[in-house]
């Protein structure tokens, strides 16, 4: 995808070459003095007159008219250098590479030492610049007969720049790799439930055994039966779907310690069950399986990348369904821990399922857990659409997920789980637990009730009911799925094997 050329950019051959302007007083001197040069002052006069500006997020393409072997330029304005951050970076290339799919050109040159700054140097920067430009030009391609992929694509992207090219280069496919991990979890979520059954979500895992060498392990009905999973089976009942049980092992130590747990609700399609959902609630529930999505995205970047780090993946993967078998309110069923529970909606099936998985996880050694779930629609009402609530049980923990999540410019923000939480979610009269102890407070609901089984094993819950999709087109990527939390989960298993 990348290839890098430490010579002149300004004998770049490609269909256009990306420039960062930054909003300095000299614009054109430094790296790009001799540009001004060869347009002989002009661009200064086009700075003046705002055709071309260095406000963040402004893009201007400027003909060379023959003064260059490159036929336009395009500039993109990265705003007062000192304020840029890496999220803000990693939009303008976004920005840019959109609009040379747009354009239709299928070969880009990037200055990318226009784009470094003090504060992001240069591994930084062209780490951003490898993530961007996957994400930002990502499509689901669909099902029309005609796909929604378009017939130019980006094929050749060369990177100038005079830094150490080794250097730049493993930060290129770093990002590119974290970029496409994204995209493969958004894919993942935007297909529809007959198409991404529980079978289809273990054949991808299998696919990436196979690929990566990670040990798999795929539990069937009886295998579920034997062990005692009363949780997940509960939620199948209702399925003409078998459910799977998803274990991928990857063993970055030489020793199985310190175990990190990833798990992911694989709920490929939420009818709500017996507390069925609306008309409208029940549309999009395809994407409820964007946990196991994200740990799966996270799986293909620990794959790629390799570090020192123990990782068990655990899926938990079924659809809920309504039928004569299906489960139903006022059942009381017998999880994985033995833990009973009384089920008073079936809509909050979710936490069932993971109750089973974070058992399991534990069962695989996992010395630490997060799990990621589309959970409750009420983390949206607390937090909006833009942050992935989180809940914890152990603090430390905690600030190594937020640490992650700030590396990976994804938000989260984390809600409190009270002893009197914990009270409500232990408040059945017939049973050690039940499912739905009432609207106060539901996010923490979710996440107390998962904490039931997550013990004393440090735990993080990040509820991506908010986050998993989005109906606006961004910098980053299409409406739809956003592959959230990916990046979050493989930057924490990074800085893990680092010790940071
Ligand atoms: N899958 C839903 C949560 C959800 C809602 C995800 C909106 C994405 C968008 C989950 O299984 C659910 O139905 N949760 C209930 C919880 C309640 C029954 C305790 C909810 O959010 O109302
Ligand atoms: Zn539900
Ligand atoms: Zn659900």
């Amino acid at each position: 995808m990348f290839t890098i050329d430490n010579g002149n950019p300004f004998e770049c051959g490609e269909d256009c070459l990306i420039i960062g302007l930054k909003q300095i007083p000299d614009k054109f001197g430094g790296r790009l003095s001799g540009l001004d040069k060869i347009f002989e002052g002009e661009l200064k006069e086009l700075v003046k007159s705002g055709d071309v500006s260095a406000h963040f997020g402004s893009l201007s393409t400027v003909h060379t008219l023959g003064k260059l072997p490159v036929k336009r330029l395009l500039f993109i304005g990265l705003g007062k250098p000192k304020e840029m951050k890496k999220e803000g970076l990693k939009k303008a290339f976004g920005k840019v590479f959109k609009h040379v799919r747009k354009m239709r050109w299928s070969s880009a040159g990037i200055f990318l030492d226009t784009f470094i700054t003090e504060k992001i140097g240069p591994v930084g920067t062209a780490a951003a610049l490898g993530e961007a430009l996957p994400m930002a030009v990502y499509q689901f391609p669909g099902y029309k007969r005609k796909p929604n992929i378009p017939d130019v694509q980006i094929e050749k992207t060369v990177v100038y720049s005079g830094c150490n090219e080794e250097e730049l280069m493993a930060a290129l496919h770093a990002g590119y790799v974290y970029g496409k991990a994204v995209n493969s979890a958004r894919t993942l979520v935007n297909m529809p439930s007959n198409l991404l059954t529980a079978e289809e979500l273990s054949a991808f895992a299998r696919r990436l055994a196979e690929k990566y060498g990670f040990e798999l392990e795929i539990l069937e009905k009886t295998d579920m039966e034997k062990l005692g999973m009363g949780a997940l089976l509960a939620v199948n009942q209702g399925s003409n779907a078998p459910a799977k049980m998803i274990v991928l092992k990857y063993e970055g130590k030489t020793e199985w310690k310190d175990v990190l747990g990833l798990v992911g609700k694989g709920v490929t399609f939420d009818t709500g069950g017996y507390s069925l959902k609306t008309k409208t609630g029940i549309v999009g529930m395809k994407t409820d399986m964007a946990g196991a999505a994200a740990v799966l995205g996270a799986m293909e970047v620990i794959g790629e990348l390799q570090p020192a780090q123990n990782v068990v993946a655990v899926i938990p993967a079924t659809d809920n369904m309504v039928s004569g078998g299906a489960f139903k309110p006022d059942d009381v069923i017998t999880s994985l821990s033995g833990k009973t529970i009384e089920v008073l909606n079936t809509d909050a099936e979710g936490r069932l399922i993971l109750a089973d998985a974070v058992t399991y996880a534990k069962h695989h050694g996992a010395d630490y857990i997060v799990d990621v779930a589309t959970l409750a629609g009420g983390v949206v009402t607390a937090l909006g659409l833009d942050k992935t609530g989180a809940m914890a049980n152990d603090d430390a923990f905690f600030g190594q997920v937020l640490e992650a999540s700030r590396e990976a410019g994804e938000f989260i923000w984390r809600l409190p789980i009270t002893e009197a939480d914990k009270e409500r979610v232990r408040s059945s009269k017939i049973a050690d637990l039940n499912n739905s102890p009432g609207r106060e407070g539901h996010a923490i609901m979710g996440g107390a009730f998962i904490g039931e089984f997550a013990e004393n094993t440090p735990w993080v819950h990040l509820d991506i009911a908010g986050t998993a999709t989005t109906g606006k087109d961004t910098e980053l990527g299409p409406a739809g799925a956003t592959g959230v939390m990916v990046r979050t989960l493989a930057v924490l298993a990074e800085r893990m094997a680092a010790r940071i």
